[in-house]
């Protein structure tokens, strides 16, 4: 399989939709990219592991170093996070079998609720059942009409990318300014006719790359403008800002900042979302969202370890103080030996290895000659040429697991010329 075939058999997803008539199962039988890649084992995706120990994990019976994971403050394994969950399934069982509207909403998601828009300033919060869910309610429930326009950075996450199409459903406009610039951004609002309402939107952490988002320009851009702001901090909570409060509060924008959106699924150690902003404002999205109203609530085990989390991510500081740590020692490693890492100044590090079939050949490489996991992006998860290996830290990492992974990465670094 040549590295055409492997871009073209990507692209070429849209040519055979086009053949086969009326059946539209006749394209899934044709696309063949993944046996080809699974026969030649190249196929990184959907690889189930046997046990996940935080740092450490086991793949198909093999032990391997945990550096593809979001982690960061190593709370899956906190024996308070997994009792407070225990606790909550045996309590109020695994789901309320029903959305949040009706009677999925139990006092355990308003307290949580609560705590959540104390600890960030803001007036409310809602708790969902996912951070993806976050961003399709709050985005399709705001920009509802034509003369909503969301404005967004280019390299937003997928859920972005979904909340604005489903506004688009019924009417709004996607305008996307240029990567982390701020000055774009002015030009574009500059551009918005007077009776347009729009909406900023972007990561606060950009997910892949690690890099921040340049929230104190926007927020110049924003405010000149009259326009509401709201970003996404997925990848911010528990890394950035004071007791892990995030990207806005790192960046001292928390209180101009409209609303602030997350997950439970990283720092957090859980599944689920937040979103946090003005009380009428989040009223509104959770009466017009039908992918919040009509669908089931976070389960209870779900929120309880969330809460558990956030409860611990504020009294054991020193998680936040050890995953930036563990981050900065590999960033500085990777750079020192050579390696292109971007302008992270995170907890996630991409290494850039741009080719595409080199990237997944590394990843080949790092798991199988070395027991390291970490997940590789190519197109389209990324733009062409910028395929790169996502490499992210937790606080859990001890040196030995990080120095293996170093004498790994120089290892299969130098044996594909990617440093010398
Ligand atoms: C920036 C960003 N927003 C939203 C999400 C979706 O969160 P979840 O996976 O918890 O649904 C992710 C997850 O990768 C993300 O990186």
């Amino acid at each position: 399989m040549s590295n055409e075939s492997l871009a073209s058999g990507i692209a070429g997803r849209a040519a055979l939709s086009r053949m086969g008539g009326k059946d539209i199962f006749t394209k899934t039988t044709q696309w063949t990219l993944t046996d080809e890649a699974r026969a030649m084992g190249m196929y990184p995706y959907f690889r189930a592991l046997d046990m996940n120990q935080g740092p450490e994990a086991i793949l198909e019976g093999k032990p391997v170093i945990m550096f593809g994971s979001n982690n960061y403050l190593g709370l899956t394994m906190h024996p308070k996070v997994r009792e407070a969950a225990a606790n909550a399934l045996r309590e109020y069982g695994p789901s309320m079998t029903g959305s949040r509207l009706v009677n999925g909403t139990l006092r355990l998601h308003h307290e949580f609720e609560e705590k959540l828009a104390h600890f960030m300033n803001k007036e409310a919060a809602i708790v969902f059942t996912t951070g993806y869910q976050v961003n399709l309610a709050t985005l399709s429930g705001l920009l509802s009409n034509k003369k909503s326009v969301a404005v967004m950075d280019k390299m937003c996450h997928a859920s972005i990318y979904d909340g604005v199409r489903l506004a688009q459903a019924n009417g709004a406009q996607m305008v996307r300014f240029h990567h982390n610039n701020a000055e774009d951004l002015d030009r574009r609002l500059e551009a918005l006719q007077p009776d347009e309402g729009a909406l900023v939107i972007t990561d606060g952490v950009f997910s892949t790359e690690g890099e921040i988002a340049d929230l104190p320009g926007m927020v110049k851009a924003a405010k000149k403008h009259g326009v509401r702001m709201l970003v996404d901090d997925a990848h911010g909570l528990g890394v950035l800002g004071e007791k892990g409060r995030g990207v806005c509060d790192h960046l001292g924008v928390q209180d101009e900042v409209d609303m602030i959106g997350g997950t439970f699924s990283k720092s957090l150690a859980s599944i689920g979302g937040w979103l946090v902003g003005p009380r009428k404002a989040l009223d509104y999205i959770q009466h017009f969202a039908p992918s919040f109203m009509f669908a089931a609530s976070c389960p209870p085990p779900s929120v309880a370890a969330a809460m558990a989390a956030f409860e611990i991510m504020q009294e054991e500081t020193w998680r936040i103080t050890k995953v930036r740590e563990n981050a900065k020692y590999m960033r500085d490693e990777l750079r020192k030996m050579g390696f292109e890492t971007g302008p992270t100044d995170t907890a996630i590090v991409p290494i850039y290895i741009r080719q595409e079939l080199t990237t997944v050949a590394f990843w080949k490489a790092l798991l199988e000659d070395h027991g390291i996991y970490v997940n590789p992006f190519i197109p389209p998860g990324v733009p062409p040429k910028n395929s790169l290996l996502r490499t992210s830290y937790m606080a859990t990492h001890e040196k030995h697991h990080l120095d293996r992974g170093l004498e790994a990465f120089q290892k299969v670094g130098k044996q594909f010329g990617i440093i010398s």
